[in-house]
């Protein structure tokens, strides 16, 4: 039986904004795995703002390119298998790309525990959980009392990394666009303040919300919002360089942050850029703690599920612009 998969190709590499119109349908049929692969039928499709910044260049992956299948990583579930290890039923994270079907080899692939509801193993136990976590303790390192600062505070990293703040009794400060997303900072979300970037100055909001200074920063965004930061850290500050959000979607800025590396030397400052899979060998404990958090009620999860295959390149273009709340994703099946 042929089982019919559908596929969104990347038709053209956007120069500014990305737009839905980049993206192209194309139905064909599912793969057959060869020895040593799996099929994998997708579940739910991870919507992440480095997606955008694949099309610019080589990341931490190679560039994409044009009348590829867009790349992505999903919760897949086992649907035949020509390797050991993995059967039907077994769920996986895969890079399947957008589609309905890929054929992969499983020595690539780690059979996932179940978990309830399983959409936890994208957001919380997943990548965003993970990033957040050794991004802020690994990286960032704060002790109880110290104020830390997040960008892209309601997103899927940001907002986990402000609860684990919290829960290491630090000061929690969260930047983010606009009143509304503010006013859920700290209400729904924890923060112990919150900054619009969108307001206007910056680096004043700023220090009006941290009148002792920053301890640590962990930067989702780059630009300008790093560089008010930069202007607020205390000697000895830390600041994790987690991504660059502001730079992905459009043209690359004309100069770079005011205060590099002059603050840097006077505050004494560390910058220390990471990759989630740096961590990979601590990867059992970041997921017992996380667990144990989520199961206390002293994180809370924040998904933010879109429904239909269909939707996938509008769910992108509207994660850029910060119509997301937490971890989005898009369920397929
Ligand atoms: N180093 C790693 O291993 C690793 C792993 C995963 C993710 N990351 C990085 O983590 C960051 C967050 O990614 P995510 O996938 O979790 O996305 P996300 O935070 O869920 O969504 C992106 C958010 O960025 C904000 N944003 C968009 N344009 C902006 C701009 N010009 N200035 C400031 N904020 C802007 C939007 O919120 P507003 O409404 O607040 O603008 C949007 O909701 C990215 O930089 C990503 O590359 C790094």
């Amino acid at each position: 039986m042929t089982l019919a998969n559908r596929q969104f190709l990347l038709d053209e590499i956007p120069q500014g904004k990305l737009a839905p119109e980049h993206f192209r349908l194309a139905h064909g049929e599912a793969p057959s795995p060869a020895e040593g692969e799996v099929l994998l039928r997708t579940r739910y499709i991870s919507l992440d703002a480095a997606n955008r910044a694949w099309m610019q260049g080589a990341t931490y992956r190679s560039a994409l390119s044009a009348g590829q299948v867009m790349a992505g990583g999903a919760l897949a579930e086992v649907v035949e298998s020509r390797a050991p290890g993995l059967a039907p039923g077994d769920l996986v994270f895969a890079d399947t790309g957008w589609q309905d079907y890929a054929a992969l080899p499983a020595r690539h692939l780690t059979r996932l525990p179940k978990a309830e509801p399983m959409t936890h193993l994208m957001s919380v136990y997943g990548i965003a959980g993970l990033t957040a976590y050794f991004g802020l303790l690994e990286c960032g390192r704060p002790n109880p009392g110290e104020t830390v600062v997040v960008s892209a505070a309601a997103g899927s990293v940001g907002s986990i990394v402000g609860q684990i703040a919290r829960i290491k009794g630090c000061r929690t400060v969260g930047i983010a666009g606009g009143p509304a997303k503010c006013a859920l900072l700290t209400t729904r979300l924890g923060f112990d303040a919150a900054v619009d970037y969108k307001a206007g100055d910056t680096r004043r909001a700023l220090r009006s919300a941290c009148p002792d200074g920053i301890d640590v920063y962990f930067d989702n965004v780059g630009g300008d919002i790093f560089e008010a930061c930069l202007f607020n850290m205390k000697n000895h500050g830390r600041i994790a360089c987690c991504g660059a959000v502001s730079q992905y979607d459009g043209a690359p800025p004309a100069h770079g942050p005011r205060g590099v590396p002059g603050l840097i030397v006077t505050r004494r400052l560390t910058l220390r850029g990471f990759v989630v899979m740096d961590f990979d060998d601590q990867r059992e404990k970041a997921l017992a703690d996380l667990h144990g958090w989520v199961e206390s009620g002293k994180l809370k999860v924040h998904e933010d599920i879109i429904d239909g295959f269909e939707n996938l390149p509008a769910a992108l273009v509207g994660l850029l612009a910060g119509e997301n709340v937490g971890k989005r994703m898009v369920k397929v099946a």
